[in-house]
Formats: C-alpha cells, sequence, structure tokens
C-alpha cells in the first residue's frame, strides 16, 4: 500500500515528520534514483527505493529493535553449550530473527539491544563510530581518585592497552560506590578487566543504556520495542541517518535492587546441556560479524559471558 513519503520517512525513523518535509523540500531524498521534492508524493514500502543524502532507508516493518534489561544469571547468545538460560529466553513476544549487539557478560545486568539490522549492529559494535558505552560498577569501598584516574590514562592489559573515556563516582551507596566508567570499545571483559587492574573490587556490574536508551521502566528480565524516535537517535549517533545526534541524558536509572523480586521466568525454559563441549558460545543465526565478541586470546580466568 502506497503512503506519503513524509509518513514513510518518519516511521523509518529518520526524521520526524516535519524534518522529514524539510528533507525532501531540501531536495535530499530520492526515490528509484530521483530526486523528489513534492511533498505530496507517495512510495510503496518495500518496493520503491529511497535514500536520503544517499543512504538507503530500510522499509519501517522491515526492522525489529527491541531493548531487554538483561537479568545477571544467563548468557547473551541464542543457546549455550552448557545448557544455562540465555537472554533469548526472557525476550517474549518477538518473531523476527533478531540477535544481540554485544553482549553482557552472565553476571552482568542492564541494558542489551535485540535487532536485526545488521548495519546498526555493526556501526554501534565498531569503535570507529563512537559509539560509548556507559557501565555504573558497583565496587567495594571508596575508590581512590588516583585509581579512577589511572583507569582514564590507560592500562596494559593482556591483550594491550586499554583505557576508560571516563571514570568518576556516581554515587555512594552504604558500604560501596558505584563508579560510572565510559569505555569505547567492546573488547571481552574489558571493564571488569580496567577496575581489576587499578585495584577495585567488583560487586556487580550493571549497563544503564544502549546507545542512548535507558531500561529505565523495566524490570530485570522486561524487554520492550524501541520507539521510532529512539531508532532514529541511535542511527543518528553512529552516522547513519542524516541530523544532529541528540545530546546524551547524564541521568541514568539505578540497577535494580538485588532482594524482592527475581527476574520473571523466562518465556520458554533453558534448553537440555548439550554434549560435546564446544568451543565457546555459537553465534545466532543473523548475527554480523565484527560484534563485541572475545579477543580470541584464551582467558581461563573462570569468567564467561
Ligand atoms: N565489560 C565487562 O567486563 N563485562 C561486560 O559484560 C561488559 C563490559
Amino acid at each position: 500500500m502506497q503512503e506519503r513519503l513524509q509518513k514513510f520517512l518518519a516511521s523509518a525513523g529518520v526524521a520526524s515528520r516535519r524534518k522529514a518535509e524539510e528533507l525532501i523540500v531540501q531536495g535530499r531524498v530520492k526515490v528509484n534514483q530521483r530526486v523528489v521534492t513534492e511533498l505530496g508524493s507517495k512510495v510503496e514500502p518495500g518496493k520503491d527505493l529511497v535514500t536520503v543524502d544517499g543512504k538507503l532507508v530500510s522499509a519501517p516493518e522491515s526492522r525489529a529493535y527491541h531493548l531487554l534489561y538483561k537479568p545477571p544469571g544467563c548468557v547473551t547468545t541464542a543457546s549455550d553449550p552448557e545448557g544455562r538460560p540465555t537472554a533469548f529466553d526472557y525476550l517474549r513476544g518477538v518473531s523476527a530473527r533478531v540477535f544481540p549487539v554485544g553482549r553482557l557478560d552472565w553476571d552482568a545486568e542492564g541494558a542489551v539491544l535485540f535487532t536485526d539490522d545488521g548495519e546498526l549492529a555493526n556501526r554501534l559494535a565498531h569503535p570507529r563510530y563512537g559509539h560509548r558505552r556507559v557501565y555504573l560498577v558497583k565496587v567495594k569501598g571508596d575508590p581512590p581518585p588516583e585509581a579512577l584516574q589511572r583507569m582514564v590514562a590507560g592500562v596494559r592489559l593482556e591483550d594491550g592497552p586499554a583505557r576508560a573515556l571516563e571514570a568518576a563516582v556516581h554515587e555512594h551507596a552504604e558500604k560501596n560506590v558505584w563508579v560510572r566508567v565510559v569505555v569505547g570499545e567492546g573488547r571481552y571483559h574489558l571493564v571488569k578487566r580496567l577496575c581489576e587492574a587499578v585495584g577495585l573490587q567488583i560487586q556487580r556490574l550493571f549497563r544503564p543504556e544502549f546507545g542512548g536508551v535507558t531500561v529505565e521502566g523495566l524490570r530485570p528480565g522486561q524487554s520492550r520495542p524501541l520507539s521510532a524516535a529512539e531508532v532514529r537517535a541511535m542511527k543518528q549517533s553512529v552516522g547513519l541517518a542524516p541530523g544532529e545526534p541528540s545530546p546524551v541524558s547524564r541521568s541514568l536509572p539505578k540497577a535494580a535492587r538485588r532482594h524482592g523480586h527475581g527476574p520473571p521466568a523466562p518465556a520458554r525454559p533453558p534448553a537440555p546441556p548439550r554434549g560435546g563441549g564446544g568451543a565457546g558460545e555459537p553465534r545466532p543465526r543473523n548475527a554480523p560479524r565484527g560484534g563485541e565478541r572475545p579477543s580470541g586470546r584464551g582467558r581461563g580466568g573462570g569468567r564467561s559471558r
């Protein structure tokens, strides 16, 4: 069914409807290789080829974007050779063949984006596109300021130098402190290794947001689809949609309290253990290469993702 070009652009997450009209009038939109400046123009999603500034716009319904508040105690992959629960067990009602963008460790919790949009996933995973990953780390005691400074100055890890873009005290809890750590790459166990390298003892690792979308309002184990505006902002932040990326909010949601309600039961029971003890977690079908993958060097420290 045909629809107005500006409506198509808005629901595809390119821009708001008003901004989409501006893009059309400015001659930045092409339909089937031809510049279209008429606001009344119509397109057939999935059939007509629409580009903005030369970038292909996918038909709105062709992509799925869901944010999960991953609870601790599950792996981020589709299946686990050890038969442990996986984050997919919590993705209720998602029929698209989505994959996680990057991973959170087994014991870590917080925002994980699931999508079938390989281009966005690749951009979010690649350090070149400047996607900042924000973590809140609960550490034992009061971290010495020098430790946080060292994390930013850079430390040497077993797979090369690494640094945090930011490391600062975020909030004092009763006996512990939440430290905000921002990194610019998804190297294996990076935040844990940075903290350990400067002598911090980690008690919890929480990712409050991913790509600017926070887990606010979600309980551990719950997920929700992203709005068109959230998808647009995420795409803008990695240069996949026209327009300035919106400034990232400094206010971060808190990690869920550990006592009280646990995460809801997964939608399907965890898979039975598989024999063979394979070499790591299998990648879901469709998953792009270049995601947040282990470095390939064995760590053997008993950690798992
Ligand atoms: N860094 C870690 O150490 N673990 C994660 O899960 C994510 C980043």
